[in-house]
């Protein structure tokens, strides 16, 4: 989905917003700084750090492949519910769809700042989004992305997937069946929330995700610029306490640190 550069502000909630370096892309809302091991220099060096340039050209190659795809239906559960990017048929493209390069890199630098291991993602769509976590899975050792994708758009977000890490899935189902796929001890260090935009439905999935987030981990939240409902869902999450180094990069990702 695209962000126009005057966007309204998400929550800020007397947070301080800081521009970006010289250089840089991203304007960041801080909006809780309580973490013994993330400051602002340390995320500021994590937003803006470099891309493995293999995996970037790979994602590129297939943001360019799925152009060709038709226009896909929305899953039936968006039953009168609007979808940003979607035409008037409710159809939509894997360019409407999936977070652009410069967010699909804050996804990246995000996992790999703190090795993930086990990440998991709501909302696959055609697969940008997962081809960037599970790029950064494979350079962890052992690493692994599970992520849920609801239409049988799953198909091609797995194929997207198995160009940079087959050994990452992509289940055709609802995110709240997660734990099902897991093993019982498992502990996850990233997760991606992208599926609806709405408080209610982000705020299940944040909630389902407590138990088994690692205490050094990190949610990710998309998209707060959508909708007052998607920001007061944020809001919410933050309010939980649960977290130590909370902020929002660009006015659309939020994101919640913990440890
Ligand atoms: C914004 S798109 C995801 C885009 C993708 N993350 C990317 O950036 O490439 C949201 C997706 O969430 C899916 N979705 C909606 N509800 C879901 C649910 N409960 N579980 C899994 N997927 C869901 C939709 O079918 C849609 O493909």
């Amino acid at each position: 989905m695209t962000q126009p550069a005057d966007a309204d502000p998400a929550p800020e909630e007397n947070g301080q917003t800081e521009g970006p370096t010289e250089g840089g892309r991203f304007t960041v809302t801080y909006l809780r700084e309580s973490s013994p091991h993330w400051n602002r220099a340390r995320f500021r060096k994590v937003l803006e750090a470099p891309i493995e340039p293999a995996d970037l050209a790979e994602i590129g190659r297939r943001r360019i492949a799925l152009r060709s795809y038709a226009p896909q239906p929305l899953h039936e559960s968006y039953a009168g519910r609007h979808h940003a990017g979607a035409g008037a048929e409710g159809q939509v493209t894997a360019d409407l769809l999936s977070v652009s390069p410069a967010y699909g890199a804050v996804l990246y630098n995000l996992a790999r700042s703190i090795d993930a291991k086990l990440l998991v993602e709501n909302g696959a769509g055609f697969g940008i989004s997962s081809m960037y976590l599970a790029a950064a899975a494979r350079r962890a050792e052992g690493g692994t992305l599970l992520s849920f994708e609801i239409s049988d758009y799953a198909r091609i977000a797995q194929a997207s997937v198995n160009l940079v890490d087959p050994g990452s899935r992509v289940v055709q189902g609802d995110f709240a069946c997660f734990p099902g796929h897991l093993a019982g001890t498992a502990a996850i260090d990233l997760a991606f929330i992208d599926a609806m935009h709405d408080r209610d439905s982000m705020l299940r999935a944040f909630k389902s995700l407590i138990g088994w987030m690692a205490p050094q981990s990190i949610i990710i939240v998309d998209d707060l610029y959508y909708s007052e409902s998607s920001r007061e869902g944020f809001r919410c999450m933050m309010r939980m306490e649960l977290h130590d180094f909370v902020c929002i990069v660009n006015k659309r990702f939020g994101v919640l640190i913990r440890g």
